[in-house]
C-alpha cells in the first residue's frame, strides 16, 4: 500500500521545497480544514441534527438565510477567531467584517469565506459546499477595516472549497498548482488524493441556469445556441448539459472532467454586474480554476484583476476549461 499524505504532511513538505506556506498561513489552512470537519458533520446528519429550512432571517444579498448558512458561519468564526493568524474576517452572511476580538492576538491575514455555498440545496440533500479565500492584511497600520479587504484576486495568499457530496473532498491552492484532499471519515483525517489536477483544455459540457436565456447578453446567447446546434452547427460536435446550482459542485465537476461554467450578467438587475459574489465565489474559484490550467473572466476581464469596490460586490463569471472561456470572452469582445 503506497503511504497516505495527510494535509499536514502536505503542507509541511510544501514549506520545505516552496517555502511558500508561513506558520500562520499553515495554521489558519488547518484551522479552516477542521472547520470544513465539523460543517460536514452537521450537514449529514440533516433532519436527525435539526439543521434543516430557513433561519427565517435575511443576509445582507436580500437572501433568505437558512439554518445551515448561520451554522457554518459561527463554525467557521468560532474555529478562526482565536489563533493568532488572522486580523479579521468577511462572509456572504454577514454584513460588515468581523474582526478579531481583543481578547486574541491579531494576526497577518484576512479571510473571507462563503460558509454555505449551494444553499437551496441544503434541504434536497444535494451537494453543497464552503469557499474559502485568504489574502494579506497588506496595510501595517494598526486596526483593520473593510479598506483592507479590497484587493484583486490575484493577491490571494490561498484559496479553497469543500464540497460536502457522497465524498467530502477539500480542494485547495496555494499559489503553486491545485491539491485536493478527501476526509476519511473514521480517521477523521484529510488524505491527499490528487496533487496537481489539472482542468483539460477543451470540453463538451457547460453548466449555466438555461432557465435566464431570455434575459441574457447577446455573447452569452450566441455561445450557448451555437452549443446547442450540435454536429451540424458551427462547432460541429454535440455538447452535454449539468446545472447542479451549487457553484462549488459545478465547480468541481470541471475540475474533475473539464467543462465551462457560466453566471453572465443578465437582464434582471441592470444595476448588478451578476449573481455572484467576487470576494467569496468569484475569486477563490478563480484563483483556483487558473491554477489548474483554466481561466476566469467576467467576459471582459480577468476575474482576478478586478479591484473591488465594495466588500459584497457581484460579479459575472465565466470558468473553466481555456478554450471555451476564451471563446465566450472573445464573443464579448466582438459584441455578440
Ligand atoms: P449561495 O447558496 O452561497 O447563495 O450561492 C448560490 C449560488 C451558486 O452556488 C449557484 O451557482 C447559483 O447561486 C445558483 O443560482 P440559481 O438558483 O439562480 O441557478
Ligand atoms: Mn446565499
Ligand atoms: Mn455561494
Ligand atoms: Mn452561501
Amino acid at each position: 500500500m503506497s503511504a497516505r499524505v495527510s494535509l499536514t504532511q502536505y503542507l509541511v513538505e510544501q514549506q520545505r521545497a516552496n517555502g511558500n506556506i508561513p506558520p500562520q498561513l499553515r495554521l489558519l489552512i488547518e484551522v479552516v480544514a477542521r472547520a470544513c470537519k465539523r460543517i460536514a458533520i452537521s450537514v449529514n446528519k440533516g433532519a436527525l441534527g435539526d439543521v434543516l429550512g430557513s433561519a427565517h432571517s435575511e443576509n445582507v444579498q436580500g437572501e433568505v438565510q437558512k439554518k445551515l448558512d448561520i451554522i457554518a458561519n459561527e463554525v467557521l468564526i468560532e474555529a478562526n477567531e482565536w489563533g493568532g493568524h488572522l486580523a479579521a474576517m468577511a462572509s456572504e452572511e454577514m454584513d460588515s467584517i468581523h474582526v478579531v476580538p481583543n481578547r486574541f492576538p491579531q494576526g497577518e491575514y484576512l479571510l473571507l469565506f462563503d460558509p454555505l455555498d449551494g444553499s437551496s440545496n441544503i434541504d434536497v440533500n444535494v451537494s453543497i459546499g464552503t469557499i474559502f479565500s485568504v489574502l494579506r492584511k497588506v496595510n501595517n497600520h494598526r486596526g483593520v477595516s473593510e479598506e483592507d479587504f479590497l484587493q484583486p484576486g490575484k493577491q490571494q495568499a490561498a484559496a479553497g472549497y469543500c464540497i460536502y457530496g457522497p465524498q467530502v473532498t477539500l480542494v485547495l491552492t496555494l499559489g503553486d498548482g491545485v491539491a485536493m484532499f478527501t476526509l476519511d471519515r473514521e480517521m477523521g483525517s484529510w488524505v491527499l488524493t490528487e496533487k496537481d489536477v489539472k482542468i483539460p483544455s477543451d470540453t463538451k459540457e457547460f453548466a449555466i441556469n438555461m432557465s435566464n436565456k431570455r434575459h441574457w447578453a447577446p455573447p452569452v446567447t450566441r455561445y450557448i445556441d451555437e452549443c446547442l446546434a450540435g454536429t451540424t452547427g458551427p462547432r460541429e460536435k454535440d455538447f452535454n448539459m449539468r446545472w447542479i446550482a451549487s457553484m462549488v459542485a459545478d465547480v468541481h465537476r470541471i475540475l474533475c472532467r473539464g467543462g465551462i461554467f457560466m453566471y453572465p450578467w443578465d437582464a434582471r438587475e441592470p444595476g448588478k454586474a451578476g449573481k455572484l459574489r467576487l470576494m467569496y465565489e468569484a475569486n477563490p474559484m478563480g484563483f483556483i480554476v487558473e491554477q489548474a490550467g483554466g481561466l476566469a473572466t467576467n467576459g471582459r476581464q480577468r476575474i482576478l484583476d478586478i479591484t473591488p469596490t465594495k466588500l459584497h460586490e457581484r460579479v459575472a463569471v465565466v470558468l473553466g476549461s481555456r478554450n471555451e472561456v476564451e471563446r465566450v470572452t472573445r464573443y464579448h469582445q466582438e459584441g455578440a
